[in-house]
């Protein structure tokens, strides 16, 4: 009995270790049992992600900062906000989204349909009374239509954010050469992107932090990334940051000078300014790049990860990496994350 469970831990520790560095093809998004995948579900939630009716003065819907034609980010250092308010940060990709275990930079939502309300209800998103939407919705015949014949039942903010979520479980990245490399393809790489592969899994220590499915671990981290200077003078960006901080709970909220990362969320002084990992699927669409757009290019991004990251991290070493070898990382990260072309088709709104 005892050597059994101890070898059931044996088998949990190396199971949690096991993919660690190593880089995995796009499987199927898992879905909680709570909210199934249905075709109508899925229509519904997309309907909603670009209805500008889900934000207080009807201007913004998800997909203003969620663009399919960029990545589902918006292409923006920090995003756009309400007239008058300022963003604090860069819109994250959608793309695989389903597969995070972590959601926004410091990770404060775990799950698609938790995270969904957050955007509509925040004074510097879509500015959005859930109350009033949910009237804003239920005034609509097709939408309550919709949702007596998806959830058996009335309009509620619960179900919106589960049509939402569900729609979100389908945007991924389909069918890219480092899938195809993974499954075996040997050829799926060009001998440039391979090069870049290698450097990826070997020199440039990339995939110690970016692994599994979405080439990342889940993980936070405090790189020092540079303050966006331009960002940081507008008074309206300081509004936004002491008012997440407040919301958090921070006591100290007043004084908050800087994106404090991770620490918001754990109070742990080890994750000050700490940010998680984000995906590099689909990255050659995404930028500018880090939490706070800093970086324009991934050719900046590299000369980052090369310096040893920003100035007084703990967290990395420089690399010494040649200019050669710098381009074939760039190669493999436009050309092998990149899946295949899948038309949009915009919904048809009611
Ligand atoms: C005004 C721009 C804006 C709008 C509108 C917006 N978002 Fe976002 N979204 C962001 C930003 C910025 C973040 C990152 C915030 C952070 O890390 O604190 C984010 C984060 C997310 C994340 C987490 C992704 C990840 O990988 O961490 C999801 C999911 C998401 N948004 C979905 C939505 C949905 C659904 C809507 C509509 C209900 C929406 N967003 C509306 C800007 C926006
Ligand atoms: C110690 C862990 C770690 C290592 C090693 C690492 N990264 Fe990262 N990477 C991160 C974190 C954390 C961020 C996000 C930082 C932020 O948002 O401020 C990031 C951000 C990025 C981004 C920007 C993604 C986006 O959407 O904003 C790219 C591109 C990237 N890394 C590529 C690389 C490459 C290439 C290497 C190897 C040369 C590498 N990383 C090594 C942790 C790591």
């Amino acid at each position: 009995m005892n050597g059994s469970i101890a070898l059931m831990i044996c088998m949990f520790l190396f199971a949690g270790t096991a993919f660690a560095g190593k880089l995995e093809p796009v499987g199927p998004v898992p879905v909680p049992s709570a909210n199934p995948q249905t075709p109508e579900k899925i229509e519904l939630g997309k309907k909603l992600f670009f209805d500008r009716r889900l934000s207080g003065d009807g201007t913004m819907s998800c997909s203003t900062c969620h663009d399919p034609a960029q990545g589902y980010s918006d292409g923006l250092a920090i995003s756009l906000s309400y007239p008058t308010t300022r963003n604090w940060r860069n819109s994250p990709t959608l793309v695989n989204v389903g597969f995070q275990k972590f959601l926004f930079h410091d990770g404060r939502a775990h799950t698609l349909e938790e995270q969904a309300l957050f955007p509509m209800m925040s004074a510097f998103e879509m500015n959005q009374n859930l109350d009033f939407a949910e009237e804003e919705i239920r005034s609509v015949p097709e939408y309550v239509e919709s949702f007596r014949k998806v959830f058996g039942g009335e309009v509620t903010r619960e179900r919106m954010a589960m049509a939402i979520s569900a729609f979100q479980r389908t945007l991924v990245s389909v069918d890219s050469p480092l899938d195809r490399f993974l499954q075996g393809e040997k050829k799926a790489l060009t001998a440039e992107a391979r090069k870049g592969y290698d450097i990826f899994m070997g020199k440039g220590k990339c995939s110690e932090c970016h692994d599994g499915v979405n080439l990342a671990d889940d993980r936070f981290y405090a790189l020092n990334v540079p303050e966006n200077a331009e960002q940081e003078k507008d008074p309206r960006v300081a509004a936004t940051r002491r008012f997440v901080a407040k919301v958090s709970h921070y006591e100290d909220y007043q004084n908050l000078a800087e994106d404090p990362g991770r620490f918001l969320v754990t109070r742990d002084r080890t994750d000050w300014k700490a940010f998680r990992t984000p995906t590099l699927r689909e990255i050659a669409k995404t930028g500018p790049y880090m939490h706070n757009g800093i970086f324009e290019t991934l050719e900046q991004v590299i000369d980052f990860f090369d310096q040893g990251g920003g100035k007084g991290n703990s967290v990395l070493k420089p690399l010494k990496l040649s200019a050669a070898e710098k381009k074939a990382l760039v190669t493999f990260m436009i050309e092998a994350l990149s899946g295949k072309e899948v038309p949009f088709r915009y919904p048809k709104l009611p």
